[in-house]
């Protein structure tokens, strides 16, 4: 008897390895940035046809403010560039924009043009394309720890009532309702690591890892992992018929 598929509602994916794919080109590393930005309109398109409700993509770290000054510049500019190119067919494809991070560091044109793209797209109702930008997991939970400690400590709330979903109703996720916590998280680029991305979140997620390099990572490949995530089982801990 073959197991009904897992249905995929929420795909993360750690866009890794575009410096790699440039240097190997012998061109700087903005370049594969550039190439990974494009990438980012293949991957979304392709998702929002199998159905994919929410596609968050790791795009900055809070960590990745330690590279070099050129290089955090050049990042900080994809977002113009991004938008600039592919609001149009964003719209026409229903999509709607969302951007998780601390906001409120990014240089003022960032912060512009990601505060329009997610004001611009408010009301689509398609695929949900969740940048994390500037984005940064235990920074993300010490920040709910904190939401909820003033809470606690105003009253508003008893220690004993805070439960799981306190915290993930405190994380920059919660908006997407059921659909939180990521069903299949892959990285690309061959690193088998989290780099701080959505630690709560991924507690019960799939895990599946590319060797392509972000730019290289095509609409086939993706088919591919959907597919292979479709057919795997996911027990949640528990004992199932056809494993006793
Ligand atoms: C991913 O590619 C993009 C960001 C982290 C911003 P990298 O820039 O990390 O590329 P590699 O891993 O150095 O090849
Ligand atoms: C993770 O990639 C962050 C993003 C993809 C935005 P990094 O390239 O920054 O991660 P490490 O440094 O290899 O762990
Ligand atoms: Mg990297």
């Amino acid at each position: 008897m073959s197991a009904a598929k897992n249905k995929l509602n929420h795909l993360a994916i750690i866009m890794d390895g575009n410096g790699r794919w440039a240097k190997k080109r012998h061109k700087p590393r903005a370049f594969g940035h550039r190439e990974g930005m494009n990438n980012v309109q293949r991957i979304t398109l392709a998702a929002n046809k199998l159905g994919i409700k929410v596609l968050t993509l790791y795009a900055f770290s809070t960590e990745n403010w330690a590279r070099p000054k050129e290089e955090v510049a050049y990042l900080m500019n994809l977002p113009v560039r991004f938008f600039d190119k592919f609001m149009p067919t964003l719209q026409e494809n229903n999509v709607k924009v969302n951007i998780m991070g601390y906001l409120d560091d990014l240089p003022k044109k960032t912060y512009d043009v990601v505060q329009r793209a997610m004001a611009e797209t408010r009301d689509n109702t398609g695929l949900i394309l969740n940048f994390a930008f500037n984005y940064g997991s235990r920074k993300e939970i010490t920040t709910a720890v904190r939401e909820i400690a003033t809470l606690v400590s105003n009253g508003g709330l008893e220690s004993d009532d805070i439960t799981e979903n306190t915290i993930s109703e405190h994380l920059m996720t919660a908006s997407f309702g059921e659909y939180q916590d990521p069903d299949l998280l892959i990285r690309t680029s061959g690193e088998m690591r989290i780099s701080n991305f959505l630690l709560w979140q991924i507690a019960y997620s799939e895990l599946a890892f590319s060797e392509k390099a972000w730019p290289d990572f095509n609409e086939n490949d993706l088919k591919k992992f959907v597919e292979n995530y479709q057919n795997r089982h996911r027990r949640f801990g528990k004992v199932d018929e056809s494993d006793s």
